[in-house]
């Protein structure tokens, strides 16, 4: 198959080349975009009949505007039931991907490979009462993915998202979401009794200033949100952020008595990295 792509806009708007689709890859269209900052924005896509993931798994995405096109790894932010794929994403100055992504249009083709695979997944974290997901910026991903699903819901008896930003605005995909879940009719009931959203911004004025791994650290953040201090029994952690962040994150929970699992070996918490950075 061949789709049409418009040139890079440095030629002409008007100049058009055609790439073939590569091997063993969806070609699927964009059916809406909005923009939340000059850094980030989120795209959805229709959701091509054979593809199945679970809930907090990732997936390589390309564009069709050369004849080997540059893949990154995306988090699928939406549930697996979903008819549709979203996708949150930051806007990289010159990055190989992007760069051209951030200008996508509806009705515009998106490459997406076709197996999903990732460790953030209900399946890799043992039964526990109460489950914590770490994440700064587009981290908040593979969050948006699992909040929506009801087996977050029958799983764990409270679920705790926090995101760390440096700007308020870049907290907005998030808020938006858990009001928009409130008020979903598959998880809208379970999500008002299970779920919290606890945000912070470090770099402008904000009711929280302090990165989480501060509030983890000092035992603040079990103050504010009314729990009891992070423990091996009751508690389960997901993390995906920057590198630095996942390292500092996992150290604390490590320090509360928390084990790192995977898909092959199950544990109290899971990492991620949080990819187009
Ligand atoms: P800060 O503003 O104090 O650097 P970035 O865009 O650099 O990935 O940062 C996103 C958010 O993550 C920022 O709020 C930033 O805080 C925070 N952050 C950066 N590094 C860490 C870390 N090692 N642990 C926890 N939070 C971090």
């Amino acid at each position: 198959m061949n789709v049409t792509s418009t040139a890079p806009v440095a030629e002409a708007e008007t100049q058009v080349t055609t790439f073939p689709i590569p091997e063993g890859v969806f070609a699927e269209t964009v059916t809406s975009v909005k923009h939340y900052t000059d850094r980030l924005f989120k795209f959805r896509i229709t959701r091509p009949q054979s593809f199945r993931f679970r809930s907090g798994e990732f997936v390589m995405i390309g564009l069709p505007n050369a004849a080997k096109p540059v893949f990154r790894a995306y988090s699928v932010a939406s549930p697996s039931w979903d008819e549709e794929l979203e996708f949150f994403s930051i806007k990289v100055p010159n990055g190989p991907l992007t760069e051209h992504l951030q200008k996508i249009k509806v009705g515009d083709t998106i490459l997406m490979k076709k197996k999903p695979t990732g460790t953030l997944v209900l399946d890799a974290l043992v039964p526990g009462k109460r489950l914590y997901m770490f994440s700064t910026g587009t981290g908040v991903a593979p969050f948006a993915s699992l909040i929506r699903d009801p087996e977050t819901y029958e799983k764990f008896d409270e679920v705790i998202l926090t995101q760390t930003c440096r700007e308020v605005a870049e907290l907005a995909y998030a808020q938006e979401l858990v009001e928009d879940i409130r008020n979903d009719p598959l998880v809208g009931e379970f999500a008002a009794e299970k779920l919290a959203l606890f945000t912070s911004a470090t770099r402008e004025p904000y009711v929280c200033n302090e990165r989480i791994t501060t509030l983890l650290d000092n035992g603040k953040l079990f103050e504010l949100l009314d729990v009891p201090v992070m423990n091996p029994l009751e508690d389960r952690g997901m993390i995906c952020g920057s590198m630095d962040m996942i390292k500092d994150t996992k150290a604390l929970l490590e320090r509360y008595g928390l084990d790192e699992g995977s898909n092959a070996k199950p544990g109290t918490f899971v990492v991620e990295r949080a990819f187009v950075g």
